[in-house]
């Protein structure tokens, strides 16, 4: 038996006045966005932004259903649009933000497991990283150059062959 060490690295900005330009611009339509979620049962919106690279920006919230488990997330309703719209485009940086009705949003989140699994695919398909910028409404910033960096040993098209 041996033992395999996993870590990855990423960075954390005190607040989205550290950003670059283009960053700061994608998180603030992420924040913005978060008005368009559908979550009158979790009062927890969540806004996604991302800038794909022929230069379009593609938006997603997440859409909740009386029947719970019907609920989409903000992320794999931003990638669906995305491949629908722009189909073969890779996404460059995706923002990710929420609003929490029940409390605070002033740390980041990350994407659930469902959605990094969706993020992975995505990165797969199109052969180019996805960096992800996480942030609440305010406060600090988290960057991760890659989505896959979320989901060490993840199930892919490969372990189907
Ligand atoms: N949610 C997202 O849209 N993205 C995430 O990364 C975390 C959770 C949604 C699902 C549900 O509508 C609400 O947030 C509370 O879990």
């Amino acid at each position: 038996m041996k033992k395999e060490p996993f870590e990855f690295e990423f960075q954390v900005y005190d607040s989205i006045d550290e950003l670059n330009e283009q960053d700061a611009a994608l998180l603030n339509m992420a924040r913005n966005v978060t008005a368009a979620a559908y979550a009158p049962y979790s009062n927890f919106n969540v806004g996604a932004v991302a800038k794909l690279s022929n230069g379009e920006t593609v938006a997603g919230t997440n859409q909740e259903n009386a029947s719970y488990p019907v609920s989409l997330c903000a992320e794999r309703s931003l990638l669906a649009t995305a491949a629908s719209m722009y189909p073969n485009i890779a996404i460059d940086s995706m923002a990710i933000s929420y609003h929490n009705f029940n409390g605070q949003s002033n740390h980041p989140i990350s994407p659930c497991g469902m959605c990094r699994q969706s993020l992975v695919e995505y990165e797969e398909r199109v052969k180019q990283p996805i960096r992800l910028i996480l942030s609440g409404l305010q406060g600090k910033v988290i960057v991760i150059e890659k989505a896959s960096l979320l989901l060490p040993l993840s199930f892919g098209s490969i372990d189907l062959k």
